[in-house]
């Protein structure tokens, strides 16, 4: 039987963090045995909230290198960026008139972005993003999207387009369905959402010692002043990073954390070496392609004949339905 196919994407804004791990390369990885996966770089979404370019090749390929060095196979699976294959903004002129302004303007993780970004006069396009994104989703027909959470309005935004399309001019598209992941979001170091731009990330490409000094500052319970007060794990974030880097220890943890027989220092110190575990194979395989970036360069450009490919053969059903050319 033919695997069901997986369309990804992320938007290029250098190195990842542990958050962008946990919430969906993770993820990517699992399931690129079991699906036919294609990984998108959103180049052209980067604009949506940055107009200067200069830094999108960069981190273009800062992202990509993690990616491989998280795992990530290219031979099982293209990787390629949206602004090198055209028909992506063909299909995005397409949607755009398949989809209401109003109904743009009711998607929440956009208000969300307006509101953390200050943005009082938002430009067509960003208005339209999810609209682009649905061309990424569609123009591979992919049935799933292994997103965050903050990515489900737009994967509902992605359905009602298809079934739009499908029901004025004929069947082509499928209607997708996001993945979550069960560890949605892994919290920063100061304990709100990790995010570069708050500057409490843990990055896959820390080293041992980076990492150890990032987590002894990290906050936990504020009640838990001297080594042997007792702490209140629920509300503390070194805990919540142990659940999910070091879920066989919970239990252990929990109590002496409760009794006040473990101290916040030992307990971030077993923390970052955990952390630092996962990272060990990640850190030496990133070094590889540190030391070759045109390798990278060229895993892109050879996704991006395979994608385009997929791209064109979309495309030409599409024009067949819609009579065109
Ligand atoms: N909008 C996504 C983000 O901001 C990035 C993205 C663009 C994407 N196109 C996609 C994600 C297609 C999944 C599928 O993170």
């Amino acid at each position: 039987m033919a695997k069901k196919r997986i369309l990804s994407g992320m938007r290029p804004t250098g190195k990842l963090h542990l958050g962008n791990y946990v919430g969906a390369l993770e993820n990517w990885i699992k399931l690129q045995d079991e699906y036919e996966n294609y990984h998108l770089v959103a180049d052209y979404h980067v604009l949506t909230t940055d107009l200067s370019t200069e830094e999108i090749f960069t981190n273009t390929i800062e992202m990509v290198t993690d990616w491989l060095a998280a795992g990530l196979d290219p031979e099982k699976a293209p990787m390629f960026r949206q602004s090198q294959i055209k028909e992506h903004t063909e299909l995005f002129l397409i949607f755009s008139m398949l989809i209401t302004k109003a109904r743009l303007e009711r998607n929440p993780t956009l208000k969300e972005q307006a509101r953390d970004l200050n943005i009082e006069n938002m430009t067509y396009g960003h208005l339209g993003y999810p609209v682009l994104q649905a061309a990424d989703i569609l123009l591979y027909k992919g049935e799933f999207v292994p997103v965050g959470e903050d990515q489900v309005p737009h994967i509902e935004i992605t359905r009602e387009i298809a079934r739009r399309f499908n029901n004025q001019y004929g069947e082509v598209f499928p209607e997708p369905e996001p993945m979550l992941t069960i560890f949605m979001r892994l919290p920063g170091l100061d304990g709100q959402r990790m995010s570069k731009s708050l500057g409490n990330t843990i990055l896959l490409s820390d080293e041992p010692e980076v990492v150890k000094q990032k987590l002894r500052k990290a906050v936990t319970d504020p009640q838990k002043i001297r080594k042997n007060d007792p702490g209140r794990p629920e509300i503390c974030l070194v805990f919540n990073y142990h659940k999910k880097f070091n879920p066989s220890e919970i239990p252990v943890i929990e109590k002496d954390c409760r009794s006040g027989a473990l101290g916040c220092v030992d307990c971030k110190l077993n923390c970052s070496s955990k952390i630092n575990a996962l990272l060990a194979p990640i850190l030496e395989k990133r070094k590889v392609y540190e030391n070759d970036p045109n390798r990278v360069k060229e895993i892109l450009i050879e996704g991006e004949k395979k994608a385009k490919i997929v791209a064109i053969q979309t495309m030409s059903e599409v024009h067949q339905k819609m009579k065109i050319g």
